[in-house]
């Protein structure tokens, strides 16, 4: 039995677009914000380890089973699971994981997009030179100004939305192919010369050991399951764009003939390359000018800029710098409103534009929590044993990746799994019933799940409740 249907959103080029377009999801704000400020809070090389675990036993398996399910459905992931869901028997009920994704995804890139316009803003900042031979004082005091000021975040904002929503109302594809198959490489460019300007600063390898020698005795006082791998399992989930419904839709647009595993692999890999070229790069600027690991959020936005006011030439590079983030934030964000625009066109009946325009403004309203969370409405709390000082902001950061994003794989694993016939999977994944199906599916049937189910229990405190830790 063979699910062969066509999306009628239209379909990939060629393998290669598909790779980079997904590529172009999982490379953002994701790798080179929110890793490094998350392993500088959360204990460095410990938390490192145990990400790139979770990437490997949860991640790339979960990343496979999702594209899967978009590939055979076809639809927006709403639709695509009611129709499967169907197909293989089963209640219609689980259109609620297409529904859970459209939330999460409104939630991810109403945040998101604040956060790019930061990088927005610092793209005119460095442009104007602003940092040449400015020390940690004067990069912090920059960036406690921008975000202690609600009009010029909701400005940015407004604009990252504004050209978010430019490309996903004229289709997902065209454009995107071109730009990334460019953008990629250079952003991979000049990472690796912010590494070489790292390498020379003083504390390089002090860096480098924060960054992966696991230091037990740094998390003493943490809870090993709810403080490191809870954030780790979310970053996991967050860095490879799964768990809600964007590699569900890009699968969808997959021509029959590609090797989703050889996609997935080459996928991941350059997801976590780029994660970890950015903490190489960004740590011993940290320890070299004497700044605080776990400065949380702007981290990548106090620390980049001083490295760009010493080196030769850093304004040129400072500036192309966070232009390519920007256009890494943006192919991301993408992705983040496909999976909605796509069911309003499906079951509205919308334009594109029309459908887009919608899911826009939805994202822009959220923002604006996001955009008062720096100001006027920030207050702290702690979670996973750190400090978070912006209150509803990061609220939304980790009810998304720590909670709805696992849940979502949890379920895109059972149904993968469990639920869909044996032949249907080994049909759509196209390797045989040999060892690497039955990896795959031990993967996604054991390991995966119980790895998120583990950490959740363990989050919430329920072994502690048994009594098997203390
Ligand atoms: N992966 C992106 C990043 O690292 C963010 C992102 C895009 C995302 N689409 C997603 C996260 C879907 C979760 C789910 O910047």
């Amino acid at each position: 039995m063979t699910a062969k249907r066509s999306s009628i959103h239209g379909q990939w080029s060629s393998r290669w677009a598909f790779i980079l377009a997904a590529t172009g999801s999982a490379v953002g704000l994701g790798n080179i914000w929110r890793f490094p400020y998350l392993a500088g809070e959360n204990g460095g090389g410990a938390f490192v380890l145990v990400y790139l675990v979770c990437v490997v036993l949860v991640g790339i398996p979960i990343m496979m089973a999702e594209i899967l399910l978009g590939r055979r459905g076809r639809q927006s992931p709403i639709n695509t699971m009611g129709t499967l869901a169907a197909e293989e028997g089963l209640s219609r009920y689980w259109q609620l994981l297409g529904w859970m994704g459209v939330v999460a995804g409104f939630i991810i890139l109403s945040y998101y997009s604040v956060i790019a316009g930061w990088t927005l803003a610092y793209i005119f900042r460095t442009g104007a030179g602003a940092f040449v031979d400015a020390d940690a004082g004067f990069s912090k005091q920059m960036f406690t100004e921008l975000i202690s000021d609600p009009e010029k975040l909701l400005a940015w904002h407004t604009i990252f939305i504004l050209i978010s929503v430019a490309v996903v109302s004229r289709g997902v594809k065209s454009g995107l192919e071109r730009a990334v198959k460019f953008l990629m490489p250079a952003l991979l460019i000049l990472l690796l010369v912010m590494v070489g300007y790292a390498m020379s600063t003083e504390k390089f390898m002090e860096g480098i050991t924060y960054l992966f020698v696991p230091d037990f005795e740094r998390l003493a006082d943490k809870n090993f399951f709810a403080d490191i791998l809870l954030p780790a399992l979310g970053q996991a989930f967050f860095s490879l764009s799964i768990g809600m419904g964007a590699i569900m839709i890009y699968g969808s647009y997959l021509s029959h003939k590609s090797s989703i595993t050889f996609n997935c692999f080459t996928i991941a890999v350059a997801d976590t390359s780029v994660a970890l070229l950015a903490g190489i790069a960004i740590f011993p600027i940290v320890f070299t000018y004497g700044l605080e690991p776990a400065g949380g959020p702007g981290l990548i936005f106090i620390t980049l800029p001083i490295a760009f006011g010493q080196m030769p030439f850093g304004t040129f590079f400072g500036t192309l710098f966070f232009v390519l983030l920007l256009f890494a934030a943006w192919t991301s964000a993408i992705s983040l409103l496909e999976p909605a625009v796509t069911w309003l066109v499906e079951n509205r009946n919308m334009t594109r534009v029309k459908a887009t325009s919608i899911a826009g403004i939805i994202a822009w309203l959220l923002g604006l929590v996001t955009v008062l969370s720096f100001n006027h409405w920030a207050f702290s709390f702690s979670f996973a044993g750190v400090i978070k000082e912006n209150g509803l902001f990061d609220m939304f950061d980790i009810l998304t990746s720590n909670i709805l994003l696992p849940i979502g794989g949890l379920l895109v694993a059972i149904f993968a799994a469990w639920l869909m016939s044996r032949s249907s999977t080994v049909d759509e994944l196209g390797l045989g019933d040999g060892l690497a199906y039955q990896s795959w599916r031990f993967a996604v049937r054991y390991v995966a799940p119980f790895g998120v189910v583990v950490i959740f229990l363990n989050a919430i405190g329920v072994f502690k409740l048994l009594g098997f830790v203390e």
